[in-house]
């Protein structure tokens, strides 16, 4: 065996034994939670879009994980409806699902994420970059950060860990800061990634590039000119079994206090320095750090009742929400700008 190849060799075995990585040779996407409603309706469609379009690395493989029950070709019928596939890319969607693969297992057993990087190394590599997206309810975020962290992250230089959450980043602020505190303790914040969907909308999206590349809008973008702004969210659908889920939320932390405020922020920020997601971060703190406290009297809220002539039911009649809720479905309220733009 020549020098050149021995040490190929050995390279191989030492990257097999995962004790080094020179390099990523494959990078994973897995879906904690694929069974479930985010995963059918924005995250395999997103990545079918992602693969079709040509944007991903070559050797990027998608692992769905969950306790349920299921094969790939159930996650393909799942999504299937999402996916917008014209019949003329059949042979692409083919191409995609094979990359696919489901691994069943428990949020909470090491055995089962033992078992989950198991298959990784075995399928992949062991040098395979690793991205896990958290689409599980947020009860199950840090039983599976703590197990992805012990027993699923790419160890060796020179490959990369990323966690995507979703919100709700908690329902106030002792649990935001119990989770904050706890994804902190496992992963550094550059390989954390929380999504807000609603500000990857393109109207929300064009509302910075609106503002801050024509410049006949900023000597007009001011106290002067603007009485006031009004961000309005608007569905035309009731809970619809998501009861369980919303009647603890409510709409002021399901959408206002983060996809609206978020919007209140690029609308009434100074330019940012950059378009660096730090820079625009910083613009967006001090817009809310010049806003009032909220004050009761600035709020109304209330609840959707059944609409008998569409046979629209009311929020108390859907089974999943639990009786006698006070859980409002409707928030408005009046917010302050103290700053010298707004004042
Ligand atoms: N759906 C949306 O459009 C949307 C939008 C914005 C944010 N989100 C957020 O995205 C995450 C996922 O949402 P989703 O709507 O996809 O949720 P989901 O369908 O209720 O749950 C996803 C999966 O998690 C497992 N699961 C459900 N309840 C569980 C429980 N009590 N204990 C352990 N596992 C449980 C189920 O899979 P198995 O039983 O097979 O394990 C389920 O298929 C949540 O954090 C949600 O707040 C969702
Ligand atoms: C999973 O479902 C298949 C049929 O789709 C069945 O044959 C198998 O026994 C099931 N496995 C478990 C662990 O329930
Ligand atoms: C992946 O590896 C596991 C062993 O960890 C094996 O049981 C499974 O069949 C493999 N799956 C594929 C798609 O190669």
């Amino acid at each position: 065996m020549s020098d050149a190849s021995l040490e190929q060799s050995l390279k191989l075995l030492r990257e097999e034994a995962g004790m080094v990585c020179h390099s990523a040779s494959s990078h994973v996407i897995i879906v904690f939670g694929a069974s479930g409603d985010l995963a059918k309706k924005k995250i395999y469609p997103t990545l079918w879009w992602l693969f079709r379009d040509k944007l991903l690395p070559s050797n990027t493989h998608f692992i769905g994980y969950s306790r349920s029950n299921l094969t790939v070709d159930n996650l393909r019928s799942n999504a299937m409806p999402y996916l917008n596939a014209k019949d003329s890319e059949s042979t692409q969607l083919d191409e995609f699902f094979k990359r696919n693969s489901y691994v069943q297992g428990s949020y909470d057993k090491p055995e089962d994420f033992i078992r989950l990087n198991k298959f990784i190394v075995d399928n992949f590599s062991a040098c395979s970059n690793r991205l896990f997206y958290l689409a599980t309810p947020p009860s199950q975020f840090i039983s599976v950060a703590t197990n992805l962290k012990a027993h699923c992250t790419a160890e060796s230089d020179g490959l990369w860990n990323r966690l995507i959450v979703e919100k709700p980043f908690g329902k106030d602020l002792d649990s935001s800061e119990v989770l904050a505190k706890h994804l902190s303790s496992l992963f550094s914040e550059d390989q954390i990634y929380r999504i807000d969907h609603y500000l990857g909308k393109e109207m929300v999206q064009n509302v910075v590039v609106l503002r801050f590349a024509n410049r006949v809008f900023s000597p007009l973008w001011n106290r002067d000119n603007i009485a006031n702004v009004v961000v309005t969210f608007k569905e035309n659908f009731g809970t619809e079994g998501r009861g369980g889920y919303f009647d603890e939320f409510g709409i002021i932390r399901d959408v206002m206090q983060n996809h609206l405020l978020q919007i209140l922020c690029l609308i009434a920020m100074e330019r940012p320095i950059s378009m660096e997601a730090n820079d625009i971060r910083d613009e967006k703190v001090k817009v809310l750090r010049c806003m009032r406290p909220l004050s009761l009297d600035d709020v109304v809220v209330g609840q959707y009742v059944a609409d008998p002539e569409n046979g629209k039911p009311g929020y108390l009649d859907d089974p999943t929400v639990p009786a006698g809720s006070i859980t409002p479905t409707y928030a408005v309220a009046a917010l302050y700008v103290d700053n010298e733009r707004w004042q």
